[in-house]
């Protein structure tokens, strides 16, 4: 790819030089120059005056990773998490912004706890912040206009029960949800009636989690997944599937793509039943829950013949103490945001997929789908959101490096080659070589539809 060099009379806040830029017209060996958060040059940068140049030389960089799944826990929840600290993890993994989930105590689910929400993660956010506003059988009629709000990054809906409160099973109030407004309705797809039945037939009184699969069944996301297809064709509401765990649901989906997006997670690319249960225990229980190795066979070819949008952590931290109670007390996620990059570029390494598929799963797909302005691509006038990766740099992922307040990691103890090595949220390094740096310079991700 040849660029024209920049003008030599500006002066640049920073310059990332001699990296390997994963740009939308492909690789290509140049330098970056960044002013007032902006990506403002592409190309031989060699002479121009900057304040900070930074070496890249065997370095990739990428668009900001953005994690579109998060549970930080804040308000009403902190001793498993809060904003400051799940901010921290992402910084450390490479991640320049994340998208955070509404089951927090009081739920976000009305302009009040939001803004409740924005203020509080205004004190000291690392990386860039949006929420998902909750979409509940309540509040469904103010949602043309609520979803609109500063800092509103979609409509979360659980069909089935998961952590906390948030519940909407119901056709008829999904349905009355997607009729008020227009923007991406994303949905945690399993079926609580039927989750309801399989718990006191299916799982009984055992305490066994490698049963959590069989009771959060197949079925049950198969049926969330096709109600929630027909009640979207019904409404002409464009869905957003969260964490596929099933081939039977990609077999669905692949007939709706014009209204159906859909989301994976590295955990359920890279563990398996029963193998995960038998090793990590209720560490591994999550919902949806980590299937047999069919299931994961049939997401890897989701993700690399283009079915899946975008790749996110769903990190969901729970103490280690609350983990350890007795299945099924034990409650279901696990933490993930500063291991997405890590744990991915290792697949990258194995072969299992493409650096540029990777690049589409976490910053065009979330750009796409969210219609975030300004972000997800290295591109002149875009934010300067950088995830700096070293993909040959071998290390092993431990609980000790993990920022979030849980302190664990279902990885713990997995060596993995490829890391981030530096994370630039619109021009401020803040992290270099996993260590932070600097200060919280986080500020509410824009969208298109709320210019
Ligand atoms: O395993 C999960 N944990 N799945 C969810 O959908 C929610 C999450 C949490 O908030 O703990």
């Amino acid at each position: 790819m040849t660029q024209a060099p920049a003008p030599e009379s500006a002066g640049f806040d920073l310059i990332l030089s001699h990296g390997t830029v994963v740009t939308p017209g492909g690789r290509a060996n140049t330098d970056v120059g960044v002013r007032g958060g902006r990506i403002v040059a592409i190309g031989d940068l060699g002479t121009a005056k900057t304040a900070n140049r930074v070496d890249c030389a065997g370095l990739h960089i990428l668009p900001g990773v953005i994690d579109t799944q998060v549970h930080f826990r804040e308000p009403g929840l902190t001793h498993k998490e809060d904003i400051e600290h799940g901010t921290m993890a992402a910084a450390c993994g490479g991640v320049t912004a994340i998208f955070e989930m509404p089951n927090v105590k009081p739920l976000t689910i009305t302009p009040e706890t939001l803004a409740d929400k924005m203020q509080l993660a205004a004190r000291a956010p690392w990386v860039d912040y949006a929420f998902y506003f909750g979409g509940t059988a309540n509040n469904a009629a103010h949602l043309a206009e609520w979803e609109n709000l500063p800092g509103v990054c979609g409509i979360k809906i659980f069909m089935g029960s998961s952590t906390g409160d948030l519940l909407c099973a119901e056709d008829e109030h999904i349905e009355n949800i997607l009729r008020h407004g227009k923007r991406i309705v994303a949905a945690h797809a399993e079926d609580e009636a039927m989750m309801n039945a399989n718990k006191a037939t299916l799982l009984g009184d055992s305490h066994d989690v490698r049963l959590h699969p069989v009771w959060r069944s197949v079925e049950s996301c198969v049926s969330a997944t096709t109600r929630l297809i027909r009640l979207a064709r019904k409404t002409g509401r464009r869905v957003h599937i969260l964490h596929i765990s099933t081939a039977e649901e990609l077999d669905i989906i692949k007939d709706h793509k014009d209204i159906v997006s859909c989301e994976v997670l590295p955990n359920h690319l890279t563990f398996s039943a029963p193998d995960c249960y038998e090793r990590l225990g209720t560490r591994a229980q999550q919902n949806p829950p980590i299937r047999e190795q069919r299931h994961q066979d049939a997401l890897w070819a989701a993700v690399n013949n283009g079915l899946i949008d975008i790749l996110g952590s769903d990190h969901a931290a729970h103490t280690i103490d609350e983990k350890d109670q007795t299945y099924p007390a034990s409650p279901s996620g696990t933490p993930g945001v500063q291991t997405l990059v890590p744990v991915m570029l290792n697949h990258i390494h194995e072969g299992r997929l493409s650096l540029e598929r990777f690049v589409e799963l976490v910053s065009y797909g979330p750009q796409r789908i969210h219609q975030i302005a300004n972000k997800g691509r290295i591109a002149l006038g875009y934010d300067a959101d950088f995830t700096i990766v070293d993909l040959n740099a071998t290390h092993t992922i431990t609980n000790a490096q993990q920022k979030s307040k849980c302190g664990w990691t279902p990885y713990d103890g997995m060596r993995v080659t490829g890391w981030p090595v530096m994370t630039v949220v619109r021009g401020h390094i803040v992290m270099r070589d996993d260590e932070l740096v600097g200060s919280p310079v986080g500020t509410p991700v824009r969208f298109r539809e709320t210019l």
